[in-house]
């Protein structure tokens, strides 16, 4: 068995170059340009885009074509994520996430959510492979562009067809890469991830695969590199207020912010999110946020929840301000 490459070695997904194996996970109804954009210049090799829907495409919807496909010039390689379980609706959906600027396209067969599995995307993928294999095949050709498929171990606890419709869908669809989510569907984002089903899938398919789950902190996602074998991670919940850890992971830094720094940041999301949404849309949107950050900067729950009733969004910047300056004072 070769050494594992440190996380800091170059890689490539079908042809396109990676500059390093620490990667932003697909979050639903977060994963915009402005939070990729903020990943790659903390150092993320690669930042891949909230799911969109590959209906909304096709129907033209107007929020989907401006907001969810926009892509910031400086961000790429860019991976957009489609979800749908309609071959010839995929085939037109990856066409335009390409010309919307894709570089990757990756799909998403790993939604545990009612609402997408009734539907038969998301993971409900996993229960009839010829159809996986069939909406990967058309996203190929639909895209020109090298195709990625996230999913989860199975459906039911025990349950490790994922690892057989992975399989697949290399070999079958051409797939480029995987990034594994080795938990149920049924467990949704809880439980222990298997690693040992990670490495096991390494073995089987020769293309990259990225491993998912459990990697909430730079020291959890180092174990679990080791422990799958991957040749990527995938880092998710561990980035919500802590942009920090992809330098943490790609050796750029050790120290933690500190709440002046982490205030900054803040204020960098909220100007990126009013150009994004406009001020009244975005006061809305950044409630998300305000917690995660304010989390990291040690305020406590009680100050915090205030901004959850805030509307403008000068009186949020001026309370941000404030905090980072008093809580760097009290540090
Ligand atoms: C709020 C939220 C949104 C998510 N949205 C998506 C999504 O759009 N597409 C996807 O493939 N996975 C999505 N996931 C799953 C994550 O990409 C990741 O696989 C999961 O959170 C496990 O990683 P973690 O335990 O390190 O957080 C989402 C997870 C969360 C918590």
């Amino acid at each position: 068995m070769s050494a594992q490459p440190p996380l800091t070695e170059p890689f490539e997904i079908g042809g396109v170059p990676i500059s390093n194996r620490v990667l932003l996970a697909p979050l639903a109804g977060i994963g915009n340009w402005f939070v990729r954009l903020q990943a790659r210049r903390h150092g993320a090799g690669l930042a891949v885009s909230e799911m969109v829907s590959s209906h909304a495409i096709h129907y033209g919807n107007e929020r989907t074509m401006t907001e969810l496909l926009r892509i910031h010039p400086d961000e790429h390689p860019t991976s957009i994520q489609l979800f749908g379980a309609d071959p010839e609706v995929m085939r037109g959906a990856a066409a335009v996430a390409a010309e919307a600027g894709a570089d990757l396209i990756d799909l998403n067969m790993g939604c545990p959510v009612k609402k997408v599995r009734k539907t038969g995307a998301g993971a409900e993928l996993i229960s009839d492979p010829d159809l996986a294999v069939a909406v990967a095949a058309a996203a190929v050709e639909g895209g020109g562009r090298p195709v990625t498929v996230k999913l989860r171990s199975g459906l039911r606890a025990g349950d490790r067809s994922g690892v057989d419709v992975a399989v697949r869908l290399v070999r079958e669809a051409g797939v480029a890469a995987i990034a594994f989510h080795p938990r149920s569907a049924a467990v949704q984002h809880k439980g222990t991830p298997d690693y040992q089903l990670v490495r096991e899938l390494t073995g089987l398919i020769d293309v990259p695969v990225i491993v998912s789950g459990g990697l909430d902190s730079a020291e959890s996602a180092r174990t679990a590199y080791r422990e799958s074998g991957a040749d990527a991670v995938m880092i998710a919940r561990g980035s919500f207020g802590y942009p920090w850890i992809f330098e943490e992971l790609t050796g750029r830094r050790t120290e933690a912010p500190d709440p002046e720094e982490i205030a900054a940041e803040l204020l960098w999301v909220i100007d990126a999110a009013e150009e994004h949404l406009g001020a009244a849309r975005a006061s809305h949107y950044l409630r998300k946020f305000y917690p995660w950050y304010l989390a990291r900067m040690g305020v406590p729950h009680r100050d915090a929840a205030c901004f959850q009733q805030l509307e403008d969004l000068g009186e949020a910047r001026e309370r941000v301000r404030e905090l980072g300056t008093a809580r760097l004072a009290a540090a």
